[in-house]
């Protein structure tokens, strides 16, 4: 049964269920192609609802056989899912059902991943395993049993019993559906355990496929140091007797934090020092943790329904940023994240898919999982606890916690916690949530007798179906140098309220400096007219590291605008000023690789936007070119001291010491590439006995031109190993030469490798292209078709991550009448497609405007 036109829903729609539910019994017989569930579930009519009418979610399921209190009825099935009368009473629903999770390709609710059974149920996926109220406010406690000859099953909760051939688990938290999970596999497990602060046991378990046991460790060591973190900084403990993670290849997101029984992208948590980068460790530890803290904020919590996804995500990304600041460097997190939320989130904000934090609709709710739910959703969390301060944030904290825990809770109830125990209005605040768009931020600047005034304009460009904005509040952290490079003033918060405010400080003895939105406190986009002079004084002499690292990033821009625009050289200014920043050895490695990095080409490309020109990929990609290449000549003799300097001769650590000095030298390494011929980067792939420092040499290999024989060996090394091949699709597509890039790609995908079941080998081959603007944007328009050709195939087997990808095409307006009609004629080629999802349909319409 498919739905016939989609259908949009909205926010101010949302009705009470009409039947809650008191317990829910699964029995699940596992077969590949004919797995029976039989469900008993209890009902009683919800008293606050104002319609007594039965429905149940169900799609793609099979009904056997149905009855209410024991008595067989015959349902109606209707467009996604069934209605039946019911009494007006408590009753006892029972069905049995059948599916087949083998030839479940979308990857959501049960399907098999290379022989083991796994489930995805967030957001819709629930109805796919029985007939249910498929809601997030719809919260029971579930006992499942599995009967299946395999030795692992695992479901949430707590371990009943098991036996030859069965398992039982009991979840006493009561969760909605979207939490539900089941695992039954041949699977080796990695145990260990953890004592809470009040002296509770747990045990914890990953769970692999064999031959991934040697990847379990770091994981492990990430979700004890979650544990603990949780509890020193939050208050909050676990709450079962056993915490399970399954590593899965095949899952459509990164992973998913199911009660008790948290399911990954194997890319997620498998690590090991041979086959993972300095940069998987850190991502892994991350999303370890973000999964974890969901246990209270998400699970214990959750949302009412599917509008309030960022009070789940928004709060969890904020809590796993701080978690990463703690265990690595909090600078260093800082510039990383903001780089990740210009890279997508401003990105998405600019154009046709941008939507608010909180969406007010949506036709598919997986096309809502984006970068300004999570991303932009967590930079409010910052900017929310900026305004009230630390403690009173923690505060606040507490009582959402003591409050809302086993709520579906909304945004409403969040910001009502935080008006409460501040005693602060956040009516103003809460149009972060319901307005869409990046705000710009101009600033003008005054001095005189002393007194420096700062003046602020805020506005926020329309967004679709939001044309007029009202003004938000801003808290702006400044800080003020004086003429020699000393800080006058110390970061201070300026509250801007209104769309116009101006801010004095006086008593000042010359004109300052500002360091202005320091630490990158809050979603804006400052503009500010500045001079390449004060952008290296402020390289110079910030002390707030994120606004250093932005002048010097400011100081990349402007000199690459003008090669772009003018044919100008690369400036000179800014070679000498990252020269300076690299030679300076009092500054954290790490921060020195990231200061030596160049703005994307998806950064220049809207900056000229912004400027009002029309971007050419192809210049933007030499200009950054002729720019490394002058970078390596610039500082030819400082880059091999450097290299050499920071060479780790200790046994591999992937913590924040060692991989700041490996980013350091491998930057270097890069740039050095570019001038001695690939000689450095072939001596540090041969010797290489880490995948960061493998990887790094084969990069810098290929950007030498020397590539080809390394691409080789690397295959031969690492075929066994789907992770390190994925790399392997990528690097090769990423780094190719722009003109080629849709060449290698179309020939990767003829690979016996390539598979686009996998999504992970799937956005490995066609992400990389879709993310190399130079060669996804060719004027011929090969990239386009060649995406597009891929999407259109990928579609009927997995529309989510087919939606997902389309995203690639949400830039398309800035570009010129040429390239526009050329993705144009894909997005409607792809639109034409007969039985073409609901979510790919839904965010080309919206692409396309
Ligand atoms: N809730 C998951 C997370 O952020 C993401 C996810 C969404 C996974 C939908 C699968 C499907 O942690
Ligand atoms: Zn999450």
């Amino acid at each position: 049964m498919k739905d016939a036109a989609p259908q949009k829903i909205y926010l101010s729609d949302y009705q009470v269920p009409n039947y809650l539910v008191e317990d829910v019994h699964l029995t699940f017989r596992l077969a590949p192609e004919a797995t029976r569930v039989l469900s008993r579930i209890t009902f009683r009519p919800n008293p606050d609802a104002s319609s007594k009418d039965f429905f149940l979610h169900g799609e793609d399921l099979q009904l056997i056989s149905a009855k209410i209190d024991g008595a067989e009825v015959t349902p109606d099935l209707v467009v996604g899912g069934l209605t039946c009368a019911v009494p007006d009473a408590p009753f006892v629903w029972e069905a049995e059902v059948e599916i087949s999770p083998a030839t479940n390709t979308a990857l959501e609710g049960l399907y098999m991943s290379n022989g083991m059974y796994c489930t995805q149920c967030e957001a819709e996926g629930f109805r796919k395993i029985t007939y249910y109220p498929d809601r997030p406010d719809v919260m029971s406690v579930f006992t499942v049993r599995i009967e299946s000859d395999l030795p692992v099953l695992l479901s949430n909760g707590n371990p009943v019993t098991s036996g030859e051939g069965f398992a039982e688990w009991h979840d006493p938290w009561p969760k909605p559906a979207y939490l539900f999970a089941l695992v039954g596999g041949e699977l080796i497990n990695h145990p260990d355990t953890f004592t809470t602060k009040s002296g509770k046991e747990v045990e914890l378990n990953i769970y692999v496929r064999p031959g991934d046991e040697g990847k379990c460790a770091f994981g492990m060591e990430a979700l004890k140091k979650s544990m603990v973190w949780d509890e020193e900084v939050y208050g909050r403990e676990y709450d079962l007797d056993i915490f399970n993670i399954v590593a899965v290849d095949d899952f459509n997101m990164g992973a998913m934090e199911n009660k008790g029984l948290n399911i990954f992208n194997s890319s997620c948590v498998l690590a090991s020092a041979e086959t993972s980068t300095d940069m998987n460790f850190e991502r892994i530890e991350a999303i370890i943790a973000h999964e974890y803290f969901h246990n209270w904020t998400g699970n214990r919590i959750t949302c009412r329904d599917w509008f309030q996804l960022c009070l789940k995500e928004g709060l969890t990304v904020y809590r796993d940023a701080q978690f990463t600041a703690d265990m690595r460097s909090e600078p260093v997190k800082r510039i990383e994240d903001v780089i990740a939320l210009r890279a997508r989130q401003f990105r998405e904000d600019n154009g046709p898919l941008a939507h608010p934090v909180r969406p007010d609709s949506f036709v598919e709710i997986n096309n809502f999982y984006t970068a300004t739910v999570y991303e932009k959703g967590a930079e409010l969390i910052g900017m929310l606890k900026t305004l009230v301060g630390d403690a009173a944030y923690y505060k606040a904290l507490d009582l959402y916690f003591d409050r809302h825990d086993g709520d579906a809770a909304t945004i409403e109830d969040w910001l009502t916690v935080f008006e409460e125990s501040t005693g602060r209005d956040l009516s103003q605040f809460k149009r972060w949530y319901e307005q869409a768009g990046t705000p710009r931020l101009a600033v003008e600047e005054a001095y005189e007798d002393g007194t420096f005034t700062l003046t602020f304009k805020q506005s926020t460009p329309p967004t679709p179906g939001q044309d007029q904005k009202d003004p938000r509040v801003i808290p702006i952290a400044v800080g003020l140098l004086n003429p020699n490079g000393d800080e006058v003033v110390p970061t201070t918060v300026l509250e801007m309220t209104e769309a116009t405010q101006s801010f004095r400080f006086e008593g000042l003895t010359a004109r300052p400096t500002p360091s202005i939105l320091r630490s990158f406190s809050a979603p804006v986009i400052l503009e500010r007219a500045s001079s390449n002079a004060e952008r290296a004084f402020l390289l110079a002499h910030d002390t707030d590291p994120f606004n250093k690292w932005e002048a010097g990033r400011a100081l990349a821009r402007a000199g690459l605008v003008e090669m772009i625009l003018n044919g100008a050289a690369p400036d000179g200014a800014y070679l000498d000023a990252v020269l300076q920043v690299l030679r300076d050895d009092s500054l954290d490695p790490a921060f020195r690789a990231l200061a030596l990095g160049l703005p994307s080409q998806d950064d220049l490309a809207q900056t000229l936007v912004d400027q009002g020109h029309t971007p050419d990929p192809q210049a933007i990609y030499e200009a950054l070119e002729t720019l490394k290449m002058a970078m390596a000549t610039h500082m030819q003799d400082v880059l091999p001291r450097i290299y050499a300097q920071y060479q780790v001769t200790e046994a591999y650590q992937p913590d924040a010491a060692q991989s700041g000095a490996r980013s350091l030298a491998n930057a270097a390494l890069s740039l050095i590439s570019r001038v001695d011929g690939g000689t450095a980067a072939q001596a540090q792939y041969d010797s290489a006995d880490n995948m960061t420092q493998q990887l790094a040499g084969l990069a810098a290999l290929l950007t030498a031109g020397k590539g080809a024989q390394a691409v080789a060996t690397f295959y031969e090394q690492w075929k066994e190993d789907r992770l390190v091949i994925d790399k392997w699709f990528g690097l090769q597509i990423s780094l190719a030469d722009p003109a080629q890039a849709a060449e290698v790609a179309e020939q990767l995908t003829q690979h016996p490798d390539f598979t686009m079941k996998n999504p992970n080998r799937f956005r490995a081959t066609l992400g990389a292209l879709a993310m190399s603007p130079a060669g996804f944007h060719r004027a011929d328009g090969a990239g386009y078709k060649l995406l597009a050709d891929w999407l259109i195939k990928l579609d009927p087997l997995n529309p989510q991550t087919t939606a997902r990808m389309c995203s690639a095409f949400e830039t398309w307006k800035r570009y010129d009448s040429d390239r526009q009609a050329l993705i144009a004629a894909q997005l409607d080629r792809i639109l034409a497609q007969d039985g073409l999802s609901r979510d790919t349909t839904e965010m080309l319409t919206r692409i396309r405007g």
